[in-house]
């Protein structure tokens, strides 16, 4: 491997585990048919794997019917599967606006079909107060969507407070853990969720291509899709079913294996574990960006409910700037822009200034990653000092 640091562990991360490389391999070659298609025992041990793989993810997120984890691209595709299966014209619907395009846009469409959509501002800390949400609730209010960890300035969501006062009124609660699962515990019962949408490549460890949903019983998600499910062929409509219900067409079971093998892992080390590690790399490279002179940093005066995810600015340099000065000079990789989150720069009151730069670390980081990055940004910001 080079020498890049990698500290866009927001975007994905990598690398990933040797175990996910060398279970992906080995079950393409082993195991590489269409699963549950057909009766041949090949056939019949990779739909095992994925129904292992259903059963382990049910588990993780604290569900109780491992036929309620559908599998589908990403959280995007899950996002979309549930805003527009839950919605119709008429319906109220409450967000906020730490979310991540992947919640908004597909709210925006249904704007423009009729369906209602309010935007819970976050306070200056960063936080969605719970309350804020609970005042807007309506009688045609059908769904609460909240990103649970921002993907720009890490802030954790209370979503146990928030699932709760849902849950009292009788609204769908539904969470983006895009950024969380895998970081932050994610429990269905305790936390009264409704529906969880996950995706595999970022703190799961899996590939890209593979995420999904776990919807809890009694919710309901409409069909927005249509197609082949391996079983049942002769019925006309779309099965009703789960994990039919919400899988269309043949799965990504190399996504799959490799999403087993990356929660496998994170399984084994502790979501606890890796948070704090995590947490404790973090502590040093905020106090290290602190310390300099121009730096300006964004909902950070405490890592508390917080991710490994860290937002800042060089006064008077572009982030874009920044972002390649640490690529090409340090060879650093970082993420910089808007984030596809344009809302949360509009409050950081960054979007005018094209957005910021992001650090996201991930297990694979060291102490020597981030130290190394405090002294990059910290030579940035003297040069531009000099200019
Ligand atoms: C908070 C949040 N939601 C949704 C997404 C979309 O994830 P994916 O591209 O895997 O669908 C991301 C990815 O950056 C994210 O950070």
């Amino acid at each position: 491997m080079s020498k890049l640091i990698f500290l866009d562990n927001g975007a994905t991360s990598y690398p990933k585990p040797d175990e996910v490389y060398r279970h992906m391999d080995s079950f393409f070659r082993n195991y590489g048919v269409n699963p549950g298609r057909s009766g041949y025992d090949l056939c019949m041990e990779a739909g095992l794997a994925v129904e292992e793989t259903r059963q382990q993810l049910t588990g993780f997120f604290k569900g109780t019917d491992p036929n309620r984890l559908c599998f589908g691209y990403n959280s995007t595709d899950a996002l979309n599967l549930i805003i527009f299966g839950m919605l119709r014209p008429g319906d109220h619907a409450i967000s906020t606006t730490l979310e991540h395009n992947s919640v908004l846009r597909p709210l925006y469409h249904l704007s423009r079909e009729g369906v209602e959509v309010e935007l819970v501002p976050f306070d200056g800390a960063g936080f969605v107060d719970p309350q804020e949400i609970r005042k807007r609730f309506r009688p045609n209010t059908r769904l609460v969507i909240v990103n649970h960890a921002s993907n720009v300035i890490g802030t954790v969501q209370p979503i146990a407070a928030i699932g709760k006062l849902c849950r009292e009124a009788g609204i769908p609660f539904a969470i983006d853990a895009s950024q969380s699962a895998g970081k932050v515990p994610i429990d269905m019962k305790a936390q009264f969720l409704d529906v969880v949408a996950f995706t595999g490549h970022k703190s799961l460890l899996g590939p890209t291509g593979i995420g999904g949903l776990y919807v809890r019983e009694g919710i309901e998600i409409r069909h927005t899709r249509a197609g082949g499910t391996g079983v049942r062929s002769a019925v006309k409509p779309h099965l009703d079913e789960y994990p039919y219900r919400l899988e269309y067409g043949t799965p990504n079971i190399m996504g799959i294996a490799g999403l087993k093998a990356g929660l496998t892992w994170v399984q084994a080390k502790g979501v606890d574990a890796i948070h704090h590690e995590e947490m404790r790399l973090a502590q040093i490279l905020l106090d290290g960006l602190r310390a300099i002179p121009r730096v300006k940093l964004y909902c950070l005066d405490s890592l508390e409910n917080h991710i490994a995810v860290l937002a800042f600015n060089i006064e008077g340099v572009d982030a874009a700037d920044v972002g390649t000065m640490l690529d090409v000079d340090f060879g650093i990789a970082c993420r910089t822009g808007l984030h596809c989150a344009p809302l949360v720069h509009e409050g950081i009151d960054t979007a005018r200034i094209h957005g910021a730069v992001r650090f996201g670390i991930g297990p694979f980081n060291t102490e020597e990653h981030v130290r190394t990055a405090v002294e990059a940004v910290g030579k940035i910001a003297a040069l531009r000092a000099k200019r």
